[in-house]
């Protein structure tokens, strides 16, 4: 998708279509107005003639205007004015786009004159998250089924200055795009090592890429992490990615960690096969952490962060872990392995641990696509937060609302812990049945050594086979990256 940004009166064409923006009640833009003016009055009698109201969500598709240059007309409801925002432009222009992708036009052009940069900005962002598409494999597609935009304007009062606004969000864009490929990727061509040479390659954009392999993690005792990769012949990684941009190199950082399971088959406890292809997914946590450290890269965020991937394949196999095998951790806590399909959370104990020996870090967030149960508990469009610490879950559930990233806070009520309590070892991996994301974080919390923590469980967002939400095409969300870069940026620079 090519995006530039061009003088308000640039020309548009039959093979385009132009978009204005009007909002609810009858508010007419600029853009709008002149549309309407060109047409003869085609634009207002139209939305007269029918049920568009300028709601956000609406679009009113106009073929073959008399007296307008160009193929199509799209009129884009953006709600009341007095709400009108860049995040509404984001969205608005995501509808735009989605209206007329596939229609045979090769151009849209979004005519936004009067808009501030931001607007202008954030309205290119919004097409790019929705032109996201995951095509790569598809080699016999027809090019009439393919989208026919390939090219999205945006004409502003000034085209300089917007598209240097839009630097800074397209660093973010890059960082979303990013991590959708990796939860995209299926799990014959993303497995762990192909995953760290991704993460590596990162090192363009500054952030120091160190990869560990399984005779180093063996060293270090990381013996839960090495046992859900041990019935695969792909090779555990552990990916620590850093970011060193706060004023002292050395000051002390904040971190994430990711859920990288390449592949999860449940391994000898193992899924059944209804829908497992969907576990390609199951390293939705360790690509949103990868995106975050590569937006505050690409931003240059004032900030020392630290993300560490545990990157792993849970397959069944002769040499697979088996249920009731006793684990140690890296923490020096032994585990009784009950079901081996409750494999993240032992990935993250010597994630964690690791985290917390090696950098001391101010935080620590896990990211994870840990638990179906989270989507029994929030469906679909919310992520389960778990914390600790209630400063921490604020800023999150502050920074969730701003980048649309959604999270719900859930429970970690104490007396659950002991429901994790094994008789032949220190834990078990699994409690009860009922409430199982909540044993899931109860059990992560037993690797938290006295800092603040938060648990994020993604299973329910990282991956959405039908979305309704423009920006976000159906498949791989990207789910957390803005969430994070939010954070940082609203909370934890300078
Ligand atoms: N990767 C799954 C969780 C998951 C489910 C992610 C659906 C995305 C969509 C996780 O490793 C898992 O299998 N969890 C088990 C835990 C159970 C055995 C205690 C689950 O949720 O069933
Ligand atoms: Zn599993
Ligand atoms: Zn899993």
């Amino acid at each position: 998708m090519k995006i530039e940004f061009v003088a308000q009166d640039a020309p548009a064409g039959k093979t385009c279509a132009v978009a204005v923006i009007v909002f609810e009640k009858g508010g007419m833009s600029q853009a709008a107005e002149a549309l309407d003016k060109a047409s003869g009055g085609a634009v207002k009698r139209a939305i007269a003639g029918g049920r568009f109201a300028g709601q956000m969500g609406q679009v009113l598709d106009l073929i073959a205007l008399h007296g307008v240059d160009a193929a199509r007309a799209v009129i884009v409801g953006c709600g009341v004015k007095d709400d009108f925002d860049a995040k509404v432009m984001e969205t608005a222009a995501a509808h735009a786009y989605q209206a007329v992708k596939a229609s045979g036009v090769d151009t849209l052009i979004v005519r936004l004159p009067g808009a501030p940069a931001e607007v202008s900005a954030r309205a290119a962002f919004g097409v790019r998250l929705a032109a996201y598409r995951f095509d790569k494999y598809r080699t016999t597609e027809k090019p009439d089924k393919k989208p026919s935009v390939t090219k999205v304007k945006i004409a502003v009062d000034d085209p300089k200055v917007a598209a240097k606004a839009f630097k800074a969000d397209s660093g973010l864009a890059d960082a979303i795009l990013f991590a959708r490929d990796l939860v995209s990727e299926p799990a014959n061509i993303l497995y762990p090592e192909e995953f760290a040479r991704r993460v590596k390659a990162l090192t363009k954009l500054g952030l120091e890429v160190e990869i560990l392999g399984e005779k180093e993690m063996k060293k270090l005792g990381m013996g839960a992490l090495l046992g859900v990769g041990q019935g695969s012949v792909r090779e555990t990684q552990l990916a620590v990615i850093q970011w060193k941009g706060a004023k002292d190199p050395a000051a002390q950082p904040i971190a994430f960690v990711g859920k990288g399971v390449c592949f999860d088959t449940g391994g000898i406890s193992l899924k059944s096969p209804d829908g497992m292809e969907e576990m390609i997914t199951d390293m939705g946590g360790a690509a949103a952490v990868s995106g975050a450290m590569y937006a505050l890269a690409a931003r240059k965020a004032k900030v020392n962060a630290v993300g560490i991937l545990g990157l792993v394949e849970n397959m069944p196999d002769g040499n697979a872990q088996r249920p009731g095998d006793v684990v140690t951790t890296m923490s020096g806590q032994t585990v009784e392995v009950i079901n081996t399909d409750a494999e993240g959370r032992l990935v993250l104990a010597d994630a964690l641990w690791y985290c917390q020996q090696r950098f001391k870090p101010k935080f620590m967030i896990d990211l994870a696509t840990l638990t179906g149960a989270i989507i029994i508990s929030l469906g679909k469009d919310l992520g389960g937060l778990f914390s600790n610490d209630d400063k921490l879950a604020d800023n999150l559930l502050a920074a969730s609302r701003a980048s649309g990233d959604i999270l719900w806070r859930m429970p970690m009520p104490a007396q659950y812990d002991k429901n994790i309590d094994s008789a032949v070892a220190d834990m078990k991996n699994v409690g009860p049945r009922y409430g199982g994301s909540i044993t899931a974080a109860l059990f992560i919390q037993r690797f938290v050594n006295k800092l603040p923590w938060a648990h994020l469980d993604i299973a329910s967002t990282a991956w959405k086979p039908n979305s309704t939400v423009p920006t976000i095409p159906s498949g791989a969300t990207g789910f957390g990256v803005r969430l994070l870069d939010r954070l940082v940026a609203d909370c934890y620079e300078g």
